[in-house]
């Protein structure tokens, strides 16, 4: 299987509750190596260009409002199928569908305050990776 490289974003809620270390503890245990991590704290226009694909979405103001209303912590992932193992680990938007054991079931709030964020696709990975990321930046 290929080692791919993903966008992982611990969001405002898991970060303002200390579970940092939590997910990453999990992330560890799924065999993803983290190879670049900041603490950031997201400005509107940052925020805004981050979730473009859904800006005509009903839900886009409250996403935005919500990513940069704390810091949050945005690190690279790499493993064997990186870009879809890290997708079940985090589990689904809703965490009402999410599975047992994944970061959502144990640490959402809500659709909003959902803990995690993670690329849904290479493409995206590549694109939300160059968004927070410098080459120099990631130890591979
Ligand atoms: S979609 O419509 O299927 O493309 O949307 P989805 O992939 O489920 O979600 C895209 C991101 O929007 C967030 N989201 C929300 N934020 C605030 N309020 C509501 N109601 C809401 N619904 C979805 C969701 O967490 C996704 O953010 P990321 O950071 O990609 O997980």
């Amino acid at each position: 299987m290929a080692i791919e490289q993903t966008l992982s974003i611990i969001k405002p809620d898991a970060v303002k509750k200390q579970i940092i270390g939590e997910i990453q503890t999990r992330i560890h245990q799924a065999k993803l190596d983290i190879i670049a991590i900041k603490m950031v704290k997201l400005t509107k226009e940052q925020a805004e260009g981050f979730y473009a694909e859904h800006q005509d979405k009903p839900f886009f103001a409250n996403l935005v409002n919500f990513m940069m209303s704390g810091p949050i912590v945005v690190q690279v992932l790499q493993g064997e199928n990186g870009v879809e193992r890290y997708r079940q680990l985090m589990g689904p938007t809703d965490l009402s569908k999410a599975a047992a054991g994944t970061l959502r079931a144990d640490f959402a709030n809500s659709m909003r305050e959902n803990a995690v964020h993670g690329s849904d696709s290479l493409a995206s990975a590549e694109r939300e990776i160059a968004y927070f990321f410098v080459d120099s930046e990631i130890f591979q």
